[in-house]
């Protein structure tokens, strides 16, 4: 009798205790496929996207594709498996998602895409888009180009990675602004993969083969027109003097080249969203309307104004 009197008094003991137990909130658990450290651009974007985590107490799980497709893939699948509250993915192509995106929908994750976009015939794979609009940033590049050169000109053209949204996308405003300008001619065009080996390389191959016939150079990132910046240099040209280069990112060191007059105008693409991307996670966890497609606003650097932010510039 003494004892179930002593074991109840236990067991209520308990009872209370629990009830007395503050309630810890789990911190949030979120992936984020990143497609590389390509670029000084891609080097911001992750350095915001996990310090922004940090600073907000959420346990970020991150996976650098080195590049690769199936790299990001396989990480997607291994988010899915450790059942994270949200997949952020900066999908390095714009096709082959489906199947894994299908995955995360059936076991209720949802996916975020930042910075590139894809193409699927099913929109309900993902949640949200935020990024920037690559087109705009071609046109932008485009039409501030034929201002400064009078609408004359043999271009070559510095892509990047084939079949990723940026290098589509600027590619395609670029030749859509340059119809009105038929004075204004892509001489060559080849992939530097956004990195400045890369550039440096198509540069290298284009001097040889067109030589001083190239008047202009038109990046689809900074990294590539630094790269072009060098080999240029090395073949005995003045760059943004005896070529012209736009180029596209805005980094600290292109706007500094802007200043120094060896590149003549970069295009920006904010690469800060870190922020953003956890604000959008947590309304979407709470059930609250979000954007489905959110750009950032860029700008124009040129001789014009870039001394003017370059001890601000951030990255
Ligand atoms: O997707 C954004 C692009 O990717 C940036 O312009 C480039 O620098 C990066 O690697």
């Amino acid at each position: 009798m003494t004892s179930l009197l002593f074991r109840s008094r236990l067991v209520l003991c308990a009872a209370l205790a629990m009830l007395a137990l503050p309630v810890v909130a789990k911190p949030l658990k979120v992936g984020f496929a990143q497609t590389g450290a390509e670029s000084a651009w891609r080097t911001a974007n992750t350095n915001s996207m996990k310090s922004e985590a940090e600073k907000r107490g959420i346990e970020l799980k991150f996976a650098d594709g080195q590049g690769k497709q199936e790299n990001q893939i396989r990480a997607i699948r291994s988010f899915v498996a450790q059942r994270v509250d949200a997949i952020v993915l900066a999908p390095i192509v714009e096709t082959g998602w489906d199947p894994v995106l299908r995955e995360a929908k059936r076991a209720g994750i949802p996916v975020i895409l930042t910075d590139r976009t894809i193409q699927t015939a099913d929109e309900s794979l993902y949640a949200c888009f935020i990024g920037s609009d690559f087109y705009e940033e071609g046109r932008m590049a485009a039409d501030w180009l034929a201002k400064k050169v009078g609408g004359k000109g043999s271009i070559v053209e510095l892509q990047g990675t084939p079949g990723s949204a940026p290098a589509n996308e600027r590619r395609r405003a670029f030749a859509d602004a340059l119809s009105k300008h038929p004075g204004l001619k892509i001489v060559d065009s080849q992939s530097g993969d956004f990195r400045r080996a890369g550039g440096k390389e198509v540069m290298e191959a284009f001097l040889k083969k067109h030589g001083r016939s190239i008047t202009v150079v038109y990046a689809h990132n900074d990294d590539m027109a630094l790269g072009a910046v060098q080999a240029i240099e090395e073949a005995g040209l003045k760059p943004g003097t005896d070529v012209v280069i736009v180029s596209i990112d805005a980094i600290k060191e292109a706007i500094q080249a802007v200043v120094d007059g060896k590149i003549n105008c970069t295009v920006e693409c904010n690469p800060l969203f870190g922020p953003k991307v956890y604000d959008t996670v947590a309304k979407l966890l709470a059930g609250k309307p979000i954007d489905r497609k959110s750009f950032n606003k860029d700008e124009l650097f040129d001789s014009s104004n870039a001394a003017a932010v370059i001890a601000s510039r951030q990255y």
